[in-house]
């Protein structure tokens, strides 16, 4: 017989019956083709929701030169609860400026500050590693959002000559180290987790994990129950691989966080697995899975909407829809351990063939 996760409880909300207002924005590539599952699946949940569609993308941007409308981020944050993303990025738009001013945009300028991006394996099968079974991989990584080298500080001197220079600043604020790492605890406390670990590089970039190093252990301080950890990025990243068991919750910077979560996600089964919740409390929040919009991958119905479909799980339970939630994912896992799956994970089924498998199954 099958056996469902217990329910992770992301959010600790509690449920209002009122519809919820969903922006979609299914964006480039497989995004568009995902995003189509994933509502799929949410509509067979029956939760009280309420949909409206946004065509920003690459094809708008071509057509029109519209990333999004001068308002849009406003409009997002007054008239929705929640924001369900696809992917972005076109090759036929080489700048991604597009991608850049509405994924960046939401994630900065609605202060999107804690990107929760979970990591579990649901089936031995999807671990590269030997021997590593699925309580084995159970973790979570949040990563600063808001921050960091994607604050686009910088500048070039002396371009396209010899002697040219770059530079490309790396920002850190007591505020916003503070924020995140003290949702990383509250998010530890809330699903019983034991562990915070904090992976930062401060051997060398001494200013910046000098920060980092002092507000994880004030703000540690405040909860005693949860044992603190530390690691350097690339110490991280080997035993990560080599003993996945260890890890509990993971909390670091913009960067560090973007390349940790790739490598975190081939541990349980790839991108196409891999969900995301780019979150502040109380507010708009927006969900979307990791992987991008894998161009060679786009409208030939093999990308695998399970990494959306997952998203769109934890942003019902954002809502405080926890028995939905629930019930997709226990439908993902089943659809996973009966190879109910696309080729990346096993199976033979195109991505329509899954959403309306989970989609039958929730
Ligand atoms: P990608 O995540 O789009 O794809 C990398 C590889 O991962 C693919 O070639 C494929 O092998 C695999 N993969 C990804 N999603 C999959 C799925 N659903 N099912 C099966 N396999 C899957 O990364 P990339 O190729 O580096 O980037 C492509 C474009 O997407 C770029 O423009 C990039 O900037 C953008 N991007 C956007 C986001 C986002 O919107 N959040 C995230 C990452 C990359
Ligand atoms: C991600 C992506 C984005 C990032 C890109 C597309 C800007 O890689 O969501 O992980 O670097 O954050
Ligand atoms: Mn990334």
């Amino acid at each position: 017989m099958e056996t469902c996760e217990p329910n992770l409880l992301w959010f600790s909300a509690v449920a209002v019956k009122k519809k919820k207002r969903i922006a979609v924005i299914p964006g480039d590539g497989i995004g568009k083709e995902v995003t189509v599952e994933a509502v799929k699946v949410m509509g067979a949940t029956g939760a009280p929701l309420e949909l409206t569609h946004f065509d920003w993308s690459a094809d708008r941007y071509l057509q029109d030169g519209t990333t999004l409308p001068a308002d849009g981020f406003q409009m997002l944050a007054r008239d929705f609860d929640a924001i369900l993303c696809g992917a972005l990025g076109d090759p036929r738009v080489p700048s991604n400026i597009h991608a850049k001013e509405i994924l960046l945009g939401m994630r900065f300028k609605m202060d999107l500050y804690a990107n929760v991006r979970p990591v579990r394996l649901l089936d031995a099968s999807l671990c590269p590693l030997k021997g590593v079974e699925p309580a084995d991989v159970d973790f979570v990584i949040i990563r600063e959002n808001t921050e960091g080298v994607y604050m686009d500080m910088g500048g070039a001197f002396k371009r396209g000559t010899a002697d040219e220079v770059a530079t490309q600043e790396d920002i850190s604020t007591r505020k916003g180290v503070e924020r995140v790492i003290r949702f990383a605890f509250e998010l530890a406390k809330t699903q019983r987790r034991k562990k915070v670990l904090m992976a930062d590089k401060s051997n060398v970039m001494t200013y910046a994990g000098g920060l980092w190093q002092r507000v994880f252990k004030q703000v540690g301080e405040e909860y005693p129950g949860i044992e603190r950890q530390h690691m350097f990025v690339d110490a991280l990243c080997l035993h990560m691989v080599r003993e996945p068991r260890q890890f509990d919750v993971i909390v670091t910077n913009n960067m560090f966080g973007d390349i940790i979560t790739d490598l975190a996600a081939a541990l349980q089964g790839g991108l196409g697995v891999a969900p995301s919740g780019n979150i502040h409390p109380g507010r708009t929040s927006m969900f979307e899975p990791v992987h991008g919009s894998a161009p060679p991958f786009a409208g030939k119905n093999i990308a695998n909407p399970v990494g959306a479909i997952l998203s769109a799980a934890m942003m019902l339970e954002f809502f405080g829809l926890n028995a939905e939630a629930e019930r997709i994912n226990a439908a993902v896992l089943k659809s996973v351990r009966q190879k109910k799956s696309t080729q990346d994970i096993g199976g033979t089924l195109g991505t329509r063939e899954v959403g309306d498998w989970i989609a039958g199954h929730v």
